[in-house]
């Protein structure tokens, strides 16, 4: 079995229902359960026996420890973290917490139980870490993309604290052998992503006739990965990776955000028409923009397709699709994400924010 942390987040649930689905081997799934932790993404695996789902913080060294004695997993795919960077600037504390303190806490329970496993066991034994490509910082529009050599340059409190844990796991590889793999992955989006990111939050948004508000001018840029492509990618580096690399994972997607707005508007235009026959686009609003918000990501993700053969499976549009009728058809799921501390929070990342109309923004 395996062991997965944050797998009731976007990305780990997309994993851990994927990971069933087309491996089959069982599942710990170690969640503190935050706002962002959501235990209705996995319903369709409440009478699975190969699910099992454990709340708590994987910084409780204690519980840890039980967890690997008691389930011995071949492997731990450790998702769990602090992810929303507009709530790292609002209060960073979380993100040292869980991303730099919970890893290595983390690492030091794996470290002290791999080093008492039989050898062939040992030696079988992974830790993938998933990272993210914001550690190397924001390129300008000519800068050729982010490969694994790029030097670390994060600019906000979220990619400061991955940067650090990216840095723990590289030295607990190299100080002490454990067994890693790091991943650096670029923005996803699907099913099952908490209506605070950009692409769930502008449907939410349009389809309760509310602004759609772009920061800045609209045009910084960000790389697109559907997320169960990432889900496959991660599995073919646990299966595959060499021991103490990392491996960049995009989607050949390069979009600025007035961009990916627009194409979400004209789906719902076509999906969802509004009542009133107007577009959706009449309902964006360019904002003050977010504090030393990066110009661009774009990643190079040759080694991992070179070495492991794993390339993006959907382009952009179909994905887009994909996820705005998932959505149109999961509105419980959003109501049940959205019922919480949602309003709150929206209250405090929007409510100063000033309409800031950008000339020419629109083209
Ligand atoms: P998410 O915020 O949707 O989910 C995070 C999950 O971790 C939640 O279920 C939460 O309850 C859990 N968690 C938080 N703190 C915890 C703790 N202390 N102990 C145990 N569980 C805890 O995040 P996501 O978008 O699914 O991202 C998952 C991972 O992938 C993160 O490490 C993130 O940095 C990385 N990543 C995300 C993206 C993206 O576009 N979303 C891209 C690249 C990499
Ligand atoms: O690049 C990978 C990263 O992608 C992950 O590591 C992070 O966990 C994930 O949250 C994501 O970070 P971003 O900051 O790029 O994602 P977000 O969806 O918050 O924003 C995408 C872009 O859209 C960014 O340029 C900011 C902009 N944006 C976002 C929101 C929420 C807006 O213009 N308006 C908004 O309301």
């Amino acid at each position: 079995m395996i062991l997965v942390t944050g797998g009731a987040g976007f990305i780990g649930a997309n994993f851990v229902l994927d990971w069933i689905d087309t491996v089959g081997e069982q599942v710990v799934n170690l969640d503190k359960l935050t706002y962002a932790g959501n235990l209705s993404s996995l319903s369709r695996l409440a009478d699975d026996a190969r699910h099992c789902f454990v709340r708590g913080d994987i910084g409780d060294s204690q519980l840890v420890r039980e967890l690997l004695k008691t389930h011995k997993p071949r492997a731990v795919v450790h998702f769990a973290a602090e992810s929303h960077v507009d709530r790292s600037i609002h209060g960073p504390e979380a993100f040292l917490q869980t991303n730099i303190l919970g890893t290595f806490r983390l690492l030091e329970e794996v470290r002290a139980w791999h080093a008492m496993l039989e050898p062939a066991a040992r030696a079988a034994f992974r830790f993938l870490h998933v990272s993210t490509d914001e550690v190397y910082g924001s390129l300008g529009g000519d800068d050729p993309a982010f490969t694994e050599q790029h030097p670390f340059q994060p600019n906000s409190p979220y990619s400061a604290s991955k940067a650090a844990s990216d840095h723990l796991v590289r030295a607990w590889h190299h100080t002490y052998g454990l067994p890693v793999v790091t991943t650096n992955c670029s923005n996803n989006y699907g099913p099952l992503q908490f209506p605070e990111k950009l692409i769930p939050l502008m449907i939410h948004n349009a389809l309760a006739g509310r602004d759609l508000p772009v920061y800045g001018d609209g045009a910084n840029v960000r790389d697109w990965l559907y997320v169960g492509d990432h889900c496959a990618a991660i599995r073919r580096v646990l299966e595959a990776g060499r021991l103490g690399e990392t491996y960049n994972v995009g989607g050949n997607s390069e979009m600025r955000n007035l961009d990916v707005v627009h194409l979400l508007c004209d789906l719902l235009d076509e999906l969802r028409p509004r009542a009133d026959g107007a577009s959706y686009r009449s309902q964006i609003r360019f904002v003050t923009d977010r504090p030393g918000h990066d110009r661009r990501y774009a990643i190079d993700a040759r080694k991992l397709a070179g070495e492991l053969g794993w390339t993006p499976s959907l382009d952009f549009a179909s994905g887009l699709r994909r996820t705005v009728r998932w959505y149109l058809d999961n509105q419980p799921w959003v109501d049940d994400v959205t019922s919480g501390a949602y309003r709150g929070w929206t209250e405090l990342n929007y409510g100063a924010r000033s309409a800031a109309p950008v000339e020419g923004a629109h083209s």
